[in-house]
């Protein structure tokens, strides 16, 4: 897997700086959450990265927790909540011992999943933390009509002190999508490269709605949803 120490540290500068507001995307996906369950007061954040969604989120519910298998990740995680309790699981296999009333897998996290039966069962351990009532929320990548095969993208952070580089290349691979991620950062100290290598899936929306259906939840489509891919929201009944 990805996401080693160095490229934890330049994550959310990156990020950041390219427009990415985790904390209006948290705003954003609470209220789509208390529309359909209002007395939402606990959320866990599967894959949640660096935290950063975790922070607002805690803005907004009582008891928050998160799933990061990546150490790096989990790491700058829990630095930034200190007593955040982050679990060290893979989706399919996450185990947190309580149920919540909103559970969250953002920013394309979930094409991770190999095939759409490792999505199904990502969904399914997903939605057995789901308090009666609960709202799944999950952000998808590109569906396959949108995705640009071939597509490089590049951005550029300059701070006092340091230049950092990011560029992509996403190369389709049948169902799949291998991206190339180089970072190059110059600083005072000298000039360090790295490249990470993603592979995700290019998953349709009947995929998500069949995962939806075999874990008992009516999931709807909510097109156009922030950065553009969308956003599925799926209730269990109560
Ligand atoms: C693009 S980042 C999104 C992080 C965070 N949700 C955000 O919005 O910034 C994808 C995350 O998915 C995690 N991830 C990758 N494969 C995973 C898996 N099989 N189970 C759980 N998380 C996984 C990575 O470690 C990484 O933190």
């Amino acid at each position: 897997m990805g996401y080693g120490r160095k490229h934890a540290e330049l994550y959310d500068v990156v990020f950041a700086d390219r427009g990415k507001d985790w904390a209006a995307e948290a705003a954003a996906v609470t209220e789509e959450v208390r529309r359909r369950n209002p007395g939402a007061a606990s959320l866990l954040d599967v894959a949640c990265g660096t935290g950063a969604h975790l922070a607002a989120f805690a803005e907004h519910f009582a008891h928050v927790e998160g799933v990061e298998p990546a150490a790096a990740m989990r790491e700058v995680a829990e630095e930034r909540l200190p007593g955040l309790v982050v679990h060290p699981h893979d989706m399919r296999a996450v185990s947190a011992g309580r149920e919540f009333d909103a559970v969250t897998c953002m920013f394309f996290a979930i094409t991770y999943m190999p095939t759409p039966d490792d999505l199904a069962t990502a969904v399914a351990a997903m939605a057995r933390h789901l308090a009666p009532g609960g709202v799944l929320v999950v952000e998808p990548w590109w569906f396959e009509d949108r995705f640009i095969d071939g597509y490089v993208g590049g951005h550029l952070v300059k701070q006092e002190g340091r230049v950092i580089a990011r560029l992509t290349r996403s190369v389709r691979e049948g169902d799949r999508v291998r991206m190339t991620i180089r970072f190059v950062v110059a600083d005072a100290n000298g000039v360090d490269e790295f490249t990470e290598t993603e592979v995700v899936s290019l998953f349709t929306e009947d995929d998500y709605h069949r995962a939806f259906a075999l874990a008992g939840l009516v999931g709807e489509y909510l097109a156009g949803w922030c950065g553009g891919t969308g956003l599925f929201v799926a209730q269990r009944p109560r």
